[in-house]
């Protein structure tokens, strides 16, 4: 059986006095809470606040992105290697945001994800197929190709450490959840290709996230779905009443 994985994507909110009040009132709701795994991603100023307020707690702390190398002469980016100094023990790569705004690529994701790897961190590995490409019929053409390209690179014991994330970006932050059953069919259609690529063993143990306008009140039918391993919220992230909701599905 696979733990539930229930991770907050922040994006870019709150400051580190809201981080501070978010825990104080997240913390209790979920202190009893071990049916599954909590991660929250915090931008990066928020971190050594959120770490700090996380600690000895069953709330991990991850970030949203990072940069493959470990230091060096690039403005602006921040490396595994801060992240793990900070305390933080997962990050999330190649959210659509990233690809889309940033042109994140295929080549990103491999050499961002051993990065992460490298400094001990969970990577959360997006993947997620655009309107147009929904409905033009080439959904499952696009979750190959961001498998190929992104995933299917790593080493075997490289990607036993990673979880995957899938989010039909029409179903983010459009309050347009996919049905429990087209989200089961992604799911469904990825672990075919880790199969293929990585052999049924590693097939059956990786989580595979849902991401995409999950809520309190449909979170549970999704996570009924054998195939759905746990979620990648963000708005209902960033209320502590709704997201513990989330969590204690
Ligand atoms: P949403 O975002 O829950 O606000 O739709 C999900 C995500 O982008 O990770």
């Amino acid at each position: 059986m696979r733990k539930p994985l229930m991770a907050g994507n922040w994006k870019m909110y709150k400051t580190p006095a809201e981080t501070h009040a978010f825990f104080e009132a997240f913390k209790p709701k979920v202190a009893d809470a071990a049916h599954c795994d909590i991660v929250i991603c915090p931008p990066f100023p928020d971190l050594p606040a959120a770490v700090k307020e996380t600690d000895g707690s069953n709330v991990a702390i991850g970030a949203q992105n990072l940069h493959w190398g470990r230091e060096g002469a690039v403005t602006g980016e921040v490396s595994g290697h801060m992240l793990q100094a900070v305390g933080c023990t997962w990050v999330i790569i190649a959210h659509s945001e990233r690809r889309q705004y940033f042109g994140e690529t295929e080549a990103d994701v491999v050499r961002k994800t051993q990065a992460a790897l490298e400094y001990s961190l969970n990577p959360i590995v997006c993947v997620g197929e655009r309107l147009e490409e929904r409905e033009s019929g080439r959904t499952e053409d696009v979750l190959a190709e961001q498998f190929d390209g992104g995933i299917a690179p790593l080493e075997p014991e490289q990607f036993a450490k990673i979880s995957i994330a899938y989010e039909p970006v029409w179903a983010i932050g459009t309050g347009k959840t996919a049905t429990p059953e087209i989200a089961a069919a992604a799911h469904a259609f990825i672990r075919g290709k880790v199969a293929a690529k990585f052999g049924a063993e590693a097939a059956e143990a990786v989580r595979i996230l849902y991401g995409g306008s999950v809520k309190p009140d449909n979170v549970k039918r999704l996570m009924s779905e054998e195939e759905i391993d746990g979620a990648l919220v963000g708005g209902a992230s960033l209320d502590p009443n709704s997201f513990a909701a989330i969590v204690r599905f």
